[in-house]
């Protein structure tokens, strides 16, 4: 089969991939992305409920897990939420701020691939859809030659963009990893992040009836803490709060909720006692939380008569006691739902054998890895699309 030369070979047409090969096909460089899916961008048509958050401009490296917090600085410097929010205004698509820093288009996700195929096609770059790669060679000149389901493509450079493991059913793979591996690479333990939790034995089953009730809650886990939504599903819980603490979660770490989030509990039980002494602690409950869930607390958490007791006849260290349920209550996950519903995919190829200026191997000159595949993991609300944008001009500006 011909052989067709390019500059660069990016592996993966999701944000990181398309994003580099417009910055280097902008630079004047032969740029071939190959997508092993019938189309590019198919993990951002699916993202923000199909609105696509595609920043955060509120980001900055604390927004990230990763072995070494230093590695993302650099490209998230060079690359802003600003940079990104420009192309999107020039494309004329209209966007909103959801809460906190999250931009999401107006219309659909659909507009940012759009977007990124006008950018690649303006910029030159190919883009081979539904195309497999069935080998990949180093040759002794240092070209990198992919054997394809389209043909054989050569080039003096290798770009890895073909993200986590997340929702294999939109083409996630394992390619990067074991590439990276053949390479000589180190790839940190893999675990899903942004996930639902999933309980078991007498921890579901307190839950159980409470599937579909949502309630603010600050989520603690191994020094990290976020207050947002809690939603009780039919195996275990999610909700914002769960969804960003998962990734700081495994399984036996310590997980607290507290479910008077802003408030000092056992100030607000005071306070209540002192205000409406009659009142049952039931009723107080109610009116800061859900109904069925301040009802299942009752039952299952505060024992005996306890819930229908007037607020007066408590004693303080009884007060002190539903203070410690309230504000630290602990909850027992059995584990997560898993690559199947995660949103991204923790750990990857470890960052202290790639440059944070280029995303080159320090170990494979001419190989680069960039987006999810990295060991570079953000919060939920644009963080991730950020980094795919920011890594992938960093490669592209470096090949
Ligand atoms: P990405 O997964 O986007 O692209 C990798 C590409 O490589 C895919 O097109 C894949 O098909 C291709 N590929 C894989 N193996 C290959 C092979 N062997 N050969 C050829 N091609 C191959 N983030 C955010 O910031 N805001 C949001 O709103 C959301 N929402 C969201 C919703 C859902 C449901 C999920 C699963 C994820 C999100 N995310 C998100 C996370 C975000 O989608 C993710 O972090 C980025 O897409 C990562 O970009 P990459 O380009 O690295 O991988």
């Amino acid at each position: 089969m011909a052989l067709a030369d390019f500059d660069a070979l990016v592996v993966g047409g999701g944000a990181a991939g398309l994003m580099c090969a417009i910055a280097a096909g902008q630079r004047g460089l032969r740029v071939c992305v190959v997508e092993h899916a019938n189309r590019v961008g198919k993990k951002i048509l699916m993202s923000g409920g199909g609105r696509c958050n595609f920043t955060n401009t509120g980001t900055t490296p604390a927004n990230y897990l990763s072995a070494n917090p230093h590695f993302c600085k650099s490209a998230l410097a060079r690359y802003t939420p600003w940079h990104f929010i420009e192309m999107v205004e020039r494309h004329r698509i209209a966007f909103h701020e959801k809460e906190l820093g999250q931009l999401f288009c107006d219309e659909s996700s659909k507009l940012i691939v759009r977007m990124l195929l006008d950018e690649c096609e303006a910029a030159g770059v190919r883009v081979e859809t539904s195309c497999s790669i069935e080998s990949v060679e180093h040759a002794d000149d240092g070209r990198f030659a992919l054997k394809t389901s389209h043909g054989r493509l050569r080039a003096p450079a290798l770009v890895v963009a073909s993200g986590g493991l997340s929702i294999p059913s939109m083409g996630a793979s394992g390619f990067g990893y074991d590439l990276a591996r053949r390479f000589g690479h180190s790839v940190l333990p893999l675990r899903a992040g942004l996930v639902p939790l999933t309980l078991s034995g007498k921890h579901q089953d307190h839950m159980a009836e409470l599937s579909g009730v949502a309630l603010p809650v600050t989520a603690r886990c191994n020094g990290q803490a976020f207050t947002h939504t809690m939603l009780v599903t039919h195996r275990g819980i999610s909700g914002p709060a769960i969804l960003q603490i998962s990734s700081y979660w495994q399984p036996g770490d310590d997980l607290r909720l507290d479910l008077l989030p802003g408030e000092d509990a056992l100030d607000w039980l005071r306070r209540h006692q002192a205000e409406r002494p009659a009142t049952e602690l039931k009723t107080v409950l109610t009116e800061a939380m859900p109904k069925r869930f301040a009802q299942r607390l009752c039952d299952i958490w505060l024992p005996g008569d306890r819930a229908h007791r007037p607020m007066r006849q408590f004693t303080p260290a009884q007060l002190q006691a539903m203070a410690r349920v309230l504000s630290d209550f602990p909850l027992v996950a059995s584990g997560t739902e898993g690559y199947r519903t995660a949103e991204v995919t923790l750990g990857g190829v470890d960052t202290g054998e790639l440059s944070s200026r280029t995303m080159e191997s320090r170990l494979i000159p001419g190989l680069y890895f960039i987006g999810e595949v990295v060991d570079v993991t953000g919060w939920l609300g644009g963080y991730n699309f950020q980094w795919a944008w920011a890594s992938g001009q960093a490669a592209g500006t470096a090949l």
